[in-house]
């Protein structure tokens, strides 16, 4: 683990990345960072209001740069968002800046998690079967994360020791 710089979190919404993520990087006593995150506190807005008042490709935009500056870190567990390795530019250098962990979990746990037409996901403002849809659309590209995890009916404890546990074994 010695020689590994950061390890970076994707997949679909609600499957865990930023409460899976803050957790790791306490137990690995490494930099917290995710994008969403990044955003809001540069633009001084919520993701919801990026996409509400200047519509989701400047929000891709904002996204695209945060993940150019990312590519610097060192020992940073980073949590995108659903969305952000959809670009294929900022996959290629999220592949190349550590290991990269797609979290994945059964459309039903999604939907537990996350609520339908939450107010904070604005491309969850649609009916299941959409979102199933949505969902099923990115799974070719979450597939070539370095590994997936499922952390369906998994609580974060044993996510993360998987995570730790993946790590150990030679990465
Ligand atoms: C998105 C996921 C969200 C956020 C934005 C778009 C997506 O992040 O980046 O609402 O395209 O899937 P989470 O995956 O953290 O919810």
């Amino acid at each position: 683990m010695a020689g590994l710089q950061n390890i970076v979190l994707i997949g679909f919404m609600g499957t865990g990345k930023s409460t899976v993520g803050r957790r790791l990087a306490m137990a690995l006593n490494w930099e917290f960072i995710d994008t969403d995150l990044a955003i809001e506190s540069e633009m001084g807005i919520t993701v919801s209001d990026v996409f509400h008042r200047y519509g989701e490709s400047r929000f891709r935009t904002e996204e695209s740069r945060v993940v150019k500056r990312l590519s610097s870190c060192q020992h940073c567990v980073i949590s995108t968002g659903g969305g952000t390795v959809c670009n294929a530019e900022n996959f290629e250098i999220l592949l190349t800046s550590g290991l990269v962990i797609c979290l994945a979990a059964s459309l039903e746990t999604i939907l537990q998690r996350v609520g339908v037409g939450t107010a904070d996901r604005p491309l969850l403002k649609r009916s299941p079967a959409e979102i199933e849809k949505l969902c099923q659309s990115r799974q070719a590209i979450y597939a070539k994360a370095h590994y997936t995890v499922d952390t369906t009916n998994q609580s974060i404890e044993v996510v993360v020791d998987e995570i730790l546990r993946l790590l150990k074994e030679g990465v």
